[in-house]
């Protein structure tokens, strides 16, 4: 088992230092290990999965890797080897120590370092795994509407790239707000998705969640909700929303890796109650991921 290397001070405010391994090997936290022309980083031509860590265990590995694959094949990228990932998860999570009980678990694949422009050289790309203790979201989350758009015929609409820019200056217009998530519309004026989370809507006596066409990410939390709502009779599925969905809607959720189900208090400082519904399925995603850490896909 390989050794936790020395913390460096790069991470202003982190009580723990995250694992991190490139390339092969650990690396102390803050320690420049990237080429600094990775194309991941001059462009964004990467992708990356993010999941939660409970007890030590990544939840739902397996359905994190198959979109790691998809993922790279859109963006026409090599996926690195499942066994590299697999084992290089394995170092990081037992570097982290203590703090695997809970936290989140970051795997970045880039093409590798590349020129200064869009185009592309073939080569080995940059495979990082990382890991940082993850506390629990505070209750009472609140989102806002934004005026930019998901563009759900984008060239990368639902795959996990490494540009996230559109989605940190989404983000941060929440937090000026007070809020924690910020939920967009696509090109059509329909309801896609948060910035790193999926979006769930009370209509009727459903939960109602846009399906893959409104340019969402095909969430691995959503996913499982909908098939474990299906197999338990649950009222959830997939259905076209308008964005105003979200003015007049009694009860909004977000799912996502580090969320699991999660109940939003307010959306724009509208106050949304839970329904037994919601709290059903909050339940349900609960009890059915400490049944199985490893869902397949
Ligand atoms: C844009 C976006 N949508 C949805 C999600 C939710 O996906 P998952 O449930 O696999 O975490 C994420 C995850 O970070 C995301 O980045």
């Amino acid at each position: 088992m390989s050794s936790a290397p020395a913390p460096s001070a790069r991470r202003p405010g982190a009580a723990v230092p995250a694992a991190v391994w490139v390339d092969g090997a650990l690396v102390p936290d803050g320690h420049p290990a990237v080429h600094a022309l990775d194309h991941g980083l001059v462009v964004g031509d990467g992708v990356f999965e993010t999941c939660k860590v409970v007890d030590g265990r990544p939840f739902a590995l397996t359905l994190h890797l198959r979109r790691l694959e998809r993922s790279a094949a859109g963006l026409g990228l090599a996926a690195p080897e499942e066994d590299v990932v697999r084992a290089a998860v394995r170092e990081v999570l037992a570097a982290l120590g203590p703090a695997a009980a809970s936290a989140r678990l970051r795997i970045t694949a880039t093409s590798g370092p590349g020129p200064l422009g869009s185009e592309r050289v073939p080569g080995a790309g940059t495979l990082v795994v990382a890991a940082a203790p993850l506390s629990p979201w505070p209750a009472g989350a609140r989102a806002v509407t934004v005026p930019w758009t998901r563009n759900e015929r984008s060239a990368v609409a639902g795959l996990k790239t490494t540009s996230y820019a559109e989605n940190v200056v989404a983000l941060a217009r929440a937090r000026e707000r007070g809020a924690s998530e910020a939920l967009l519309a696509n090109t059509r004026g329909q309801l896609c998705e948060g910035t790193g989370s999926n979006v769930v809507v009370a209509v009727g006596d459903e939960l109602l969640t846009p399906p893959l066409a409104s340019g969402c990410l095909a969430g691995t939390s959503r996913l499982l909700l909908l098939r474990w709502a299906a197999q338990e009779g649950l009222p959830v599925r997939e259905a076209d929303l308008p964005y105003e969905e979200l003015g007049r809607a009694p009860e909004v959720l977000l799912t996502s890796s580090t969320r699991d189900v999660q109940p939003l208090a307010a959306v724009d400082d509208r106050p949304l109650t839970t329904s037994a519904l919601g709290r059903a399925a909050v339940e349900l995603f609960a009890r059915r991921a400490a049944q199985d850490d490893d869902p397949q896909p």
